[in-house]
């Protein structure tokens, strides 16, 4: 399976020059195995697709709302990042649980953006890491709720986005170790495959959380995942380049 990278650029650059800028020297390179999808805020996604149409880079939501219309003031739907060509939304960033987003809004939220025939990355993550391991039970639930309304027929799209909140946004050494991440990426892996079955095979687990140039290989090599989600790395185009690289070896 080929590997994808996202970069979560949060609420990051300030201008859409900036933004320009980090995209074209980020893809000063390519890497044959690896998909890059940028994800910036939403006032510069439309903005960015029209100016790198001809590049073929790969634009992400980081956010939306599972309702169709009406009044819901600051809102984007589904249908309307479809129509403007986006792909990738993702759903049920920590970031956006800790403003009060549920399980069963993140569900609805995967559930639409499937509808609309996006690829949706839904992130999961616990909060500590214990070691008697009752973040396990915590991942599990917090996977299978935000999958409960889903339709399984669409499932193999699915990108699980696995990120421990306690390494976002942290330096490089404090990211999960590649041991740690493989154990937890087999248990996603069972659970999925215990609920969904063979449905379950294509879809790609990915993770999160103080990567950078420097543990990318071995996360993504050593830990056993078809991809990572870049926060603050990926705004820094030397290093990103070098995590495209490190991802595709
Ligand atoms: P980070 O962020 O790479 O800055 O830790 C990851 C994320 O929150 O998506």
């Amino acid at each position: 399976m080929s590997k994808i990278i996202v970069g979560n650029w949060k609420m990051n650059p300030s201008t859409l020059e900036e933004a320009k800028n980090i995209i074209s020297k980020t893809f000063e390179v390519k890497s044959k195995n690896v998909s890059v999808v940028i994800a910036p805020p939403a006032v510069f996604l439309i903005p960015l697709m029209q100016f790198f149409k001809r590049k073929k880079i790969l634009f992400g939501a980081q956010n939306t709302n599972y309702l169709k219309e009406g009044a819901h003031t600051g809102e984007i739907s589904v249908s309307m990042l479809r129509k403007a060509g986006v792909q990738y939304v993702i759903a049920g960033h920590s970031e956006r649980r800790a403003q009060g987003e549920s399980d069963a809004d993140v569900s609805l939220k995967v559930a639409s953006i499937l509808k609309e025939k996006m690829i949706p990355i839904l992130c999961i993550g616990e909060k500590e890491h214990d070691s008697a391991g009752a973040y396990l039970e915590i991942l599990q639930n917090q996977l299978l709720n935000s999958l409960s309304g889903v339709p399984t027929s669409s499932f193999k799209s699915i990108i699980i986005a696995y990120e421990p909140i306690w390494a976002i946004g942290k330096e490089e050494k404090d990211a999960m170790n590649s041991r740690m991440l493989h154990e937890t990426s087999i248990f996603i892996r069972k659970i999925l495959n215990d609920k969904f079955g063979k449905l379950a095979k294509g879809v790609k687990i990915i993770y999160g959380g103080a990567v950078s140039e420097d543990n990318a290989y071995d996360l993504v090599h050593d830990g056993e995942v078809d991809g990572l989600l870049v926060g603050h790395h990926s705004l820094k185009p030397t290093d990103f380049k070098k995590i495209i690289m490190e991802v595709g070896k």
